[in-house]
Formats: C-alpha cells, sequence, structure tokens
C-alpha cells in the first residue's frame, strides 16, 4: 500500500459504496482540474463492468484499455496511457472494447496495482465501481488515502460505512498474517453468520490484542494507516455537512479510522447540463458552484506536498470538517445571493428563533438517532 503524505506522487482511488453518487463526474473533472496546474495527472478507468469515465472527460471510446490488457498478452500496459485534449492529463480506458469483465481474479489485479505503481505522474486519479466486492476494496488499498464520495442521503452514507468497515476488515486480514490463532480468528468472523456475530472493527482490534499483543500492535497500525478522504457530492444545504460528521463519528468509534473531509460539492444544474452535452462541467460550466468548490479540492490537494495530511489553521477550526463547514456555508451565501445573511450567522447572530433552533438541534439529534438505529439493522442485516 502507497502511504501518501510520505509520497511525492499521490494515487487517489475514487469510490463511495453507492451508485449514482458522482463518483466518476468527479473523478474526471478533478482530472482536467488538476492536469490545468500544470500537474502531470493520469486517470485510470477501474469501473470494470461499468467503464463510463470517457464521456465524463469528452471523448469517444476508441482506445484500448484495462479489458484489452486483461485479455490479450500483447497488449502492454503503458500502450494504454492515451493523451487527452488536456495538455497535462492522460487517461486509460477501462473495458468498454471488453464484454464481460466484471469480476476479475486476484492475479489481475495484482498485475494492475503492479502496473499503476509504476505510472510516473504526480497524480493518479483511479474511478472505481460501487459495492463492496474485492475488485472495489483491493484497488481501493492501492493507497491509504482514497476518496469516498457520498451524497447526504442516509442510504449512501450508511454504503459509505458499510464501505469502509469492509476496507479496514480487509486491510486487517491482509496485514496479520500471525501467528496461526489471530489468523483463524479473522476466518471465523467471516464465517460467523450468528446474530450477534458482526463485530464491529474496534471490538475485532481488542479481540486480536488479547490473543497477542504484537498482532494487536500490527493491526492497530494497519488500521491507523487508512486515512480516506470524504466527499460530500450533491449537497443542497449547509446542514448537510452534518450527515457527513454523523458519519465520521461513527467510523472513529466503530472503525478506529481518522477520516478527513475535503469538501462539499453542491448539486448544480450546470454539471447535468455538461454531462447531457458529455463535456466535462469544470470547462462547460467553469463558474459553475460545482466547479468553484471541485477547484477548491484540487487545490488543497496541490498545496498539500504531504497529502492527505492538510495545513489547517487549528486555532480556526478543529478540523477538515469544521473547515468544510464554514466553506460550504460561504458557498450557500453565494447561491441565494445572499451574502450578509451567511455572515450575520458567522457572527453568532442566527437569524433564527429560540423555538426554531431548539427544533433544528432536535431534528439532528432524531437524525443521528436514526442513522444510529438504521447502522444497527445493516449489520444485523449483514450477518
Ligand atoms: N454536483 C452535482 N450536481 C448535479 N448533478 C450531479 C452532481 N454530481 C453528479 N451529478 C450527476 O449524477 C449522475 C451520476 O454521476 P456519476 O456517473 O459520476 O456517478 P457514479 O458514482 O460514478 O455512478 P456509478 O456507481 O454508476 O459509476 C450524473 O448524471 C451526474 O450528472
Ligand atoms: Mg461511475
Amino acid at each position: 500500500m502507497i502511504i501518501n503524505e510520505a509520497n511525492v506522487r499521490k494515487v487517489i482511488p475514487v469510490a463511495g459504496g453507492k451508485g449514482g453518487v458522482g463518483k466518476s463526474v468527479i473523478t474526471a473533472n478533478l482530472g482536467i482540474l488538476l492536469s490545468s496546474y500544470a500537474k502531470q495527472t493520469v486517470a485510470i478507468d477501474l469501473d470494470l463492468g461499468g467503464s463510463n469515465l470517457h464521456t465524463y472527460l469528452g471523448m469517444k471510446n476508441r482506445n484500448a484499455g484495462i479489458g484489452n490488457f486483461l485479455s490479450d498478452r500483447s497488449v502492454k500496459f503503458n500502450d494504454l496511457i492515451t493523451d487527452t485534449p488536456y495538455r497535462y492529463l492522460r487517461f486509460v480506458p477501462g473495458d468498454v472494447l471488453v464484454a464481460g469483465l466484471g469480476s476479475i481474479q486476484q492475479s489481475q489485479r495484482n498485475s494492475i496495482v503492479s502496473r499503476i505503481e509504476k505510472i510516473d505522474a504526480d497524480y493518479i486519479l483511479m474511478d472505481l465501481g460501487s459495492g463492496t466486492g474485492l475488485n472495489v476494496i483491493d484497488f481501493f488499498l492501492i493507497s491509504n488515502s482514497g476518496f469516498v464520495v457520498t451524497t447526504p442521503q442516509t442510504p449512501a452514507i450508511l454504503n459509505a460505512y458499510s464501505f469502509l468497515k469492509n476496507v479496514a476488515f480487509r486491510q486487517l486480514q491482509r496485514s496479520c498474517t500471525s501467528p496461526k490463532s489471530v489468523v483463524s480468528y479473522l476466518k471465523e468472523v467471516v464465517r460467523d453468520k450468528s446474530p450477534g456475530g458482526t463485530p464491529t472493527i474496534r471490538e475485532i482490534l481488542r479481540k486480536i490484542r488479547s490473543i497477542s499483543a504484537p498482532a494487536g500492535k500490527t493491526a492497530k497500525e494497519a488500521v491507523a494507516a487508512l486515512k480516506p478522504q470524504l466527499v460530500i457530492n450533491m449537497a443542497e444545504t449547509p446542514e448537510d455537512i452534518q450527515m457527513g460528521e454523523n458519519l465520521r463519528d461513527l467510523i472513529t468509534r466503530n472503525l478506529e479510522i481518522n477520516i478527513g473531509c475535503l469538501g462539499v460539492v453542491y448539486y448544480d444544474s450546470g454539471v447535468n447540463q455538461a454531462v447531457r452535452e458529455l463535456k466535462p462541467f469544470v470547462v462547460h460550466a467553469h463558474d459553475s458552484i460545482a466547479a468553484v468548490e471541485l477547484d477548491r479540492i484540487a487545490q488543497k490537494i496541490i498545496h498539500s506536498p504531504r497529502f492527505p495530511d492538510m495545513p489547517i489553521d487549528t486555532d480556526e477550526y478543529a478540523g477538515s470538517f469544521e473547515l468544510a463547514e464554514v466553506e460550504a456555508q460561504n458557498d450557500y451565501a453565494e447561491i441565494e445571493g445572499a451574502p450578509e445573511a451567511a455572515a450575520g450567522a458567522e457572527d453568532g447572530e442566527l437569524d433564527v428563533s429560540h423555538e426554531e433552533y431548539a427544533a433544528i438541534i432536535a431534528a439532528q439529534r432524531q437524525e443521528i438517532e436514526n442513522l444510529k438505529g438504521t447502522v444497527r439493522m445493516l449489520t444485523m442485516n449483514q450477518r
């Protein structure tokens, strides 16, 4: 696994669990933005069985891609890397030209991963499919800090949680290869389908530690190395970040993963319009709020040589989620054309009555409770 903060080249898989949350549109447009700062960028379509990254880049699907590499030994991986209309952006197509490659074998995944690790570029973005299958998880674990894209709706949030739980468990399986008693415990966790049989990652870590102290240390470090970055897409109001914060709290509590937030991208008709016209929205609707927000994310990445570790003024913001919250509030004021309202709110002059305020807080509490309840049900259903 590449530890991005210690690496000059940043490898960024883009996943999310749920389908249709905007993984591909974000991968394509972020690739264009990073390249617009003269950064050598490669975007790879790894959504095997559902490749469509080329359309979001506004390109025709003519070149050989990952599908040809997997089905024809004479095809060399480096020959798949093609130029795009954007000077510093290159592209590796998926499997549109070769049908039926939805699920591939471990050896094939390993072969792709080792080629990607050798690509010479500043940024390597990988568009992954939805779901929590090994195809997605193993590609996500190529680096420690992939993106998790979600919308603020509960089903997407829960899919993101479930995805990261699977990622953490896979990471444990890969790192805890001794002693045998730990390996068999992890196998037992997978087999156990009884009610109450699915422990949290926190509980698994505790159990490993009780079986073997050194394995416990390895396991804790392996999970702590994970630093996924959340992108909340298609938000409608600044309050939507609350769902991201709920997710962060769940993840910290149950998975012991330290997740960051890169920002919020609002639902924007400019994105849909650009997609309909087969053009990238950061070009076609470059002054839309979504384009401005994605550009801010690109700049956060570029200005963080130790990405995903970002230089945040901790006197001003408790962390990346709080920074994203302020950004989302400011952006919202711009959409509404009422920047004064946001400035007032920032000074603590909330323009709501006490009753309204109490109702908002109560609704938020209820939302957290609902989320907790649904997660409980979800984990039970998975057994
Ligand atoms: N910020 C946004 N504002 C408006 N529409 C958006 C936004 N982000 C994504 N969309 C729309 O959502 C749709 C789905 O996006 P996309 O194909 O990128 O999702 P995905 O997560 O890659 O889906 P899949 O899991 O099927 O690969 C697209 O039609 C796109 O126009
Ligand atoms: Mg997609």
